[in-house]
């Protein structure tokens, strides 16, 4: 609950700030301009080096054990150490339950998950680290998420939208079987890297009803800067926690949150206009977003940070 609060007060604050033009609807100066350092934006988590200077702080589990030893402030940790909470103190178990109980089930093809990737998805280890990647069916890139989607509805008969919960909870379980791995998305050439130029243009470009740019928040002078009590973070790392558990919030999703829908409401926040959860605008952003972090590894199931900053 203090969660929501808490939004609905940056949305205030934005509002103080850009009330007139929001009301009025004027369009704001230099909307479809590009918020600087995008040519920065390059594959690769230690690229944060270059952008927050915080990267030592968070790189691994040692630097980040260190610097919890010696107390560093959250901003200076880049917020990172929330992530530290293992799934035992969030009820992981009993979400990976019920996620084995829709991968087990089989549809009306007669088939489940589990007929074809393994009793565990043992068979789909490190496979989570890949995505989004390429579909040469659909002829785009995917997000995990649309390709259980496909699976669903390709050989197990069932319908899996990606913004439902048992589509969410099947997202986890693949991806716990990559947690430790690091991130490895292939953005080299052709299809795959027009997708993360596409993505990085996005992240970077001023839209909307305030002509805010995903990097007006979360690069400098406003990363890690709180915003009412909230703080945008930097796009190097945080892919690799997700889907996340967020509670209370999403009870019909299992209270998971896949980045696609981080995004959708990071854009719902900052008066953009929105796309579908699956697009292939959102998955471009996500492609943008998961290349950022490579190298950084996953690290599934971990909760969002909610109440750890109070
Ligand atoms: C009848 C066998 C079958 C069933 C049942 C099935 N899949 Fe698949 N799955 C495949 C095949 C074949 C591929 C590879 C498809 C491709 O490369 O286009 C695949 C690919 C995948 C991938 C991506 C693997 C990679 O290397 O990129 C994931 C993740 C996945 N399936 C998850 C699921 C989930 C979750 C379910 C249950 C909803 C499911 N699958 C049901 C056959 C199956
Ligand atoms: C007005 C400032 C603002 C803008 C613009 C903004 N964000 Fe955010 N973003 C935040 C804040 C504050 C948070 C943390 C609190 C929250 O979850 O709402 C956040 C959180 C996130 C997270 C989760 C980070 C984590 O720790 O897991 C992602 C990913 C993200 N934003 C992506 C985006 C993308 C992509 C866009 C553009 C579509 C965007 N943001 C636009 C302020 C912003």
């Amino acid at each position: 609950m203090k969660k929501r609060i808490k939004a609905k007060l940056l949305i205030v604050s934005l509002f103080t700030l850009y009330g007139a033009g929001a009301v009025c609807d004027v369009a704001v100066e230099g909307v479809g301009k590009f918020h600087p350092g995008r040519e920065k934006a390059l594959p690769g988590v230690e690229g944060d080096r270059n952008l927050t200077n915080t990267y030592s702080h968070w790189k691994d589990e040692k630097a980040l054990e260190k610097s919890m030893a010696e107390k560093l402030g959250d901003e200076v940790m880049n917020y990172k150490n929330i992530r530290w909470l293992r799934p035992d103190e969030f009820n992981g178990e009993i979400l990976f339950e019920e996620a084995k109980a829709v991968y087990t089930k089989a549809g009306t093809k007669g088939k489940s998950c589990a007929s074809c990737h393994g009793d565990d998805a043992e068979k789909l280890e490190g496979v989570a680290a890949q995505y989004p990647k390429f579909d040469s069916t659909l002829n785009r890139m995917v997000s995990l998420t649309t390709r259980i989607k496909r699976c669903g509805e390709l050989y197990v008969g069932t319908d899996l939208p990606v913004t439902s919960g048992s589509n969410n909870l099947l997202a986890a379980f693949v991806t716990a079987q990559s947690h430790g791995v690091p991130i490895q998305v292939d953005v080299s050439e052709g299809p795959q890297k027009a997708s993360f130029e596409r993505g990085r243009n996005s992240f970077f470009k001023r839209v909307g009803q305030f002509g805010f740019a995903c990097a007006s928040c979360h690069t400098p002078p406003s990363v890690l800067k709180k915003l009412r009590g909230m703080r945008p973070s930097t796009p190097y790392g945080d892919a690799a926690s997700y889907p996340i558990f967020e509670f209370p919030d999403y009870p019909e999703r299992h209270y998971l949150v896949t980045l696609q829908h981080q995004i959708k409401a990071c854009a719902s926040m900052s008066r953009m206009k929105t796309e579908p959860e699956g697009s292939e605008e959102y998955t471009d952003i996500e492609v943008f977003l998961r290349a950022l972090s490579n190298g950084h590894k996953v690290n599934v199931l971990s909760s969002y940070y909610g109440e750890a900053l109070d």
